[in-house]
């Protein structure tokens, strides 16, 4: 194993009718911007159980946070956080709500006078605004890391930014809040839990024996209740350990002492910025043609996926990888997730020279755990998956 630091301090409050304990973690002079997205909230309960809870605190609300959270809808809540001397945020949404927070945090206490150069000048972020979250949509675990990613219409760009400052104080986790989310949404919670898992174990064997069966307990505890999520989210159970293995898949744990991978999405982030497909989707479109691509590097890793999480035992090292990746294809299809670019939009042509090119006016040389995949094979691999 790789050696390693290790720290989350976010406090998981998790389980049935939590979101009332929200009283108890918020500072009771804290001015309080309360952030939530395109309404969902106000329809499936959740608002009135944060309104209720936070009734002895002063709070000012912002909702309207669009999926894949945009700069210019953040730059108005910029606003209101400077005009209202707001001292905490809380998220009550999920990833793009979670997501834009985490730029505020990072943009409320930011010096430069343009806000987007954390984004495109790898601005660490040390110190954020407090905030707290209510995690409405179990998928991407941003209620559990201090990752964020933004998108700008303006420019069609999708960055990430970061920063030891934005990890969550708290978040509450109450998996009943799955009931009122449409079959795409908690579909693509599957995939995108399950391709973060994908990206930090499908690299090469290092010997990290605990690491690994971390990650394949999280990728056979999706598969099994993959099902059951979509087929009834009113399923507890179902729903509980749905939500706990997204957290755990992305909340800094599987990571350490291993390496990663992240190309799938890193190439992803350019597909919803291009086309607005969901964040998900992209991923299960790249992560087939990804594998296939580099194969050679990635066959042992996938051959041991392929044995204990897809309990294929027959065949060599490379019919078992291949097999791996074919099981993977198949569950994202399960999922009623489509894996090639051109079910998603007919105008594809030129979008694998496009984003090689992005990656290389950034200066993206080497992605991948190898720090190897350049931005020709990356357009190779975009192709691939057309
Ligand atoms: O906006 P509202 O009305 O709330 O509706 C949302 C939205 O339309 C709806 N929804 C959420 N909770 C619901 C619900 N509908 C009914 N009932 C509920 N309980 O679901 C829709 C999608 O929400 P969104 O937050 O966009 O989804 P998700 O959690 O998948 O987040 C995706 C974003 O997170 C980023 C993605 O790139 C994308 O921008 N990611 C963040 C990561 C991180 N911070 O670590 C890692 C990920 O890899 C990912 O990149
Ligand atoms: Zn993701």
């Amino acid at each position: 194993m790789n050696n390693f630091e290790f720290k989350n301090p976010t406090k998981v409050i998790f389980g049935k009718d939590t979101i009332a304990k929200l009283s108890e973690e918020i500072p009771a002079d804290a001015k309080v911007l309360l952030l939530y997205g395109g309404g969902s909230i106000k329809k499936n309960g959740i608002y009135d159980q944060v309104k209720t809870a936070l009734s002895n605190v002063n709070v000012t609300e912002f909702g309207g946070i669009p999926a894949n959270p945009e700069y210019a809808v953040l730059m108005e809540a910029l606003k209101v956080i400077k005009d209202k001397e707001i001292t905490y945020l809380l998220a009550v949404g999920g990833g793009s709500v979670i997501d834009g927070t985490k730029f505020l945090s990072a943009a409320a206490l930011y010096d430069g006078d343009t806000p987007w150069d954390i984004l495109t000048q790898n601005i660490k972020t040390e110190k954020g605004m407090p905030f707290g979250t209510v995690l409405t949509l179990p998928a991407t675990g941003s209620e559990m890391n201090s990752g964020s990613v933004i998108t700008r219409k303006e420019t069609q760009e999708k960055l990430a930014m970061g920063g030891p400052g934005l990890f969550p104080v708290f978040s509450i986790l109450d998996p009943q809040v799955i009931t009122s989310i449409p079959e795409r949404q908690l579909a693509n919670g599957l995939t995108d839990a399950f391709t973060h898992v994908l990206e930090q174990y499908m690299t090469y064997p290092i010997g990290a024996r605990l690491q690994d069966r971390f990650a394949e307990s999280i990728l056979q505890t999706l598969i099994e209740v993959a099902p059951n999520v979509i087929k009834d989210p009113t399923d507890y159970k179902a729903a509980a350990d749905f939500m706990w293995s997204c957290t755990m898949a992305l909340n800094g744990l599987i990571q350490k002492g291993v390496p990663t991978d992240w190309a799938v999405h890193a190439i992803g982030h350019e597909l919803t910025a291009m086309f607005g497909i969901d964040h998900a989707r992209t991923l299960a479109v790249i992560a087939p043609s990804h594998y296939k691509f580099n194969f050679e590097a990635k066959k042992e890793k996938l051959a041991q996926y392929a044995e204990r999480v897809w309990n294929v035992t027959e065949g060599s090292i490379d019919d078992k990888a291949y097999a791996a990746i074919e099981k993977t294809e198949a569950f994202f299809k399960e999922l009623g997730i489509d894996t090639k670019l051109s079910d998603y939009t007919g105008d594809y042509e030129g979008t694998a020279e496009k984003i090689s090119k992005r990656f290389t006016d950034r200066g993206w040389e080497g992605l991948g755990e190898h720090q190897s995949l350049t931005p020709d094979n990356v357009e190779k691999i975009v192709k691939m998956a057309y």
